[in-house]
């Protein structure tokens, strides 16, 4: 018995951090429709994302935050990327952001975070990523990679539900998969050459939620 239990939280935690394309996969889809669809709004929100503004997302999962970003970008000049290493994932968000695809406004990429050599230096204006940092397994990698796409005075928001991550990992659901120590992530941006992080901690409007977003920008110079 102990050992089928131990069999799920490594299954569940797998899907969390790459969704795959089987039930188990899709019910892990749903549950962060539900559960992390107001953060993505959050990060995009705390972004101030401008209408001619060049976005990455990395980690989109089922394109929430990539949708509320093409809404913003869709009337001006902007252009939204997303990259996101589980092709379960990639498809999904593909359909949902049908129209932006197609308009040439939206770029959905199945790519890992520490590598994108697809993507120019100095490009972005805003980058955002929730839930995700904590499945990166190099975390300069993925910092130094995020750091040169975005463009001099550019400003990179992750969002979370910190309490939940620390609940999660209680239970087990990360042993194999992550480590969200908030430290990691604010020593990375640190030492990878970020400035003006500024963590804030604040109860969403609608649902109570404590969340936790933190901001970094890239030095003008
Ligand atoms: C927990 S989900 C979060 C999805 C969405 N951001 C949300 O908050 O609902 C983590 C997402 O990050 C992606 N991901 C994890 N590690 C990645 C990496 N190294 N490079 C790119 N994507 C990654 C996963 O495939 C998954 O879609």
């Amino acid at each position: 018995m102990n050992q089928m239990k131990s069999k799920l939280i490594n299954a569940i935690g797998r899907n969390l951090r790459k969704p795959e394309a089987t039930l188990l996969g899709r019910f892990v889809k749903k549950n962060f429709e539900k559960k992390n669809g107001f953060i993505e709004l959050e990060a995009v929100r705390l972004c101030d994302i401008q209408p001619n503004h060049q976005v990455l997302e990395v980690g989109f999962g089922p394109g929430i935050g990539v949708q509320a970003a093409y809404n913003i970008v869709k009337g001006g000049e902007g252009t939204i990327h997303g990259v996101d290493f589980s092709e379960e994932m990639v498809r999904i968000a593909t359909k949902r952001l049908e129209k932006g695809i197609s308009d040439g406004k939206v770029k959905l990429i199945h790519g890992d975070v520490s590598s994108m050599p697809f993507l120019q230096s100095n490009t972005f204006n805003r980058i955002f990523h929730c839930n995700c940092y904590y499945f990166w397994p190099d975390m300069s990698k993925a910092m130094n990679e995020l750091h040169r796409v975005m463009k001099p005075g550019g400003v990179m928001v992750t969002a979370m539900n910190y309490e939940r991550v620390k609940h999660i990992q209680a239970e087990g659901f990360f042993a194999k998969v992550g480590d969200p120590t908030l430290d990691r992530y604010l020593s990375a941006l640190d030492s990878c050459g970020f400035i003006e992080v500024e963590t804030k901690k604040f109860k969403h409007e609608k649902t109570g939620d404590n969340l936790v977003a933190i901001l970094a920008k890239k030095s003008e110079i």
